[in-house]
């Protein structure tokens, strides 16, 4: 983490040995981002300016809020699982990374899809960079609610970095959100993909 801390950017490549090392000392590998999808959310965060979003929690909530404070910036997470909310706060106290705004509630019922309930009234008018590994495949609707609950906040040029875009679920989400939120689409990351999502002009 101090590596880290010292040059994000250094880590900003999947084959980075300290990046590797924060992955495998996170513990949480079956459920952790891979390096590769890592490494693009810290090469974006790094390339962004103003207030990112990232639907579910973990290592990346880590790294990103490092970059947000160099920054000087402000990080949102959104997190439905109290306890590991806890784990990741406590994380984040651990590294004075108040520039973190962790947002843990129970996940709300929409209707036709259940997503997170995001504090609307707090949060910014706009988000530069979404990362998106969250809720699990399990939610009514996966990882679908993004666009309509998050529409306004999407502004073109915004760039949604999707991951386990292996899987069927999220590739047919993303296909959906190119479509509702007139964004273009490339995958990205080899051997475990992801896909990159830049927001465009809506009619
Ligand atoms: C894929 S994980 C997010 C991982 C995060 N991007 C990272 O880099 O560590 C998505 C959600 O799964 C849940 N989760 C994480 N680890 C878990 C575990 N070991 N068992 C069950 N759920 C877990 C959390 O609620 C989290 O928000």
């Amino acid at each position: 983490m101090r590596r880290f801390l010292d040059d994000p950017g250094a880590c900003a490549d999947p084959a980075s040995a300290a990046l590797g090392e924060l992955i495998y000392g996170w513990g949480n590998e079956s459920w952790s981002a891979s390096g590769h999808y890592l490494a693009g959310c810290i090469r974006h965060a790094l390339d962004t300016r103003g207030p990112t979003l990232e639907c579910g929690s973990g290592l990346s909530t880590i790294l990103l809020g490092a970059i947000a404070r160099q920054r000087g910036e402000r990080h949102w997470a959104l997190e439905h699982a109290p306890e590991w909310a806890a784990r990741v706060q406590a994380c984040l106290h651990r590294y004075g990374l108040d520039c973190v705004a962790m947002c843990a509630n129970p996940l709300k019922d929409y209707g036709p899809y259940s997503w997170y309930d995001a504090p609307l009234d707090s949060m910014p008018e706009s988000f530069a960079l979404v990362i998106c590994d969250g809720p699990p495949g399990s939610t009514p609707g996966g990882r679908y609610g993004l666009a309509p609950v998050m529409n306004t906040r999407l502004e073109p040029g915004c760039v949604i970095l999707l991951d386990d875009a292996g899987r069927e679920p999220e590739r047919a989400i993303a296909q959906r959100w190119a479509h509702e939120l007139c964004a273009t689409q490339e995958t990205l990351g080899e051997a475990r993909p992801y896909i990159r999502m830049t927001v465009g002009a809506r009619p």
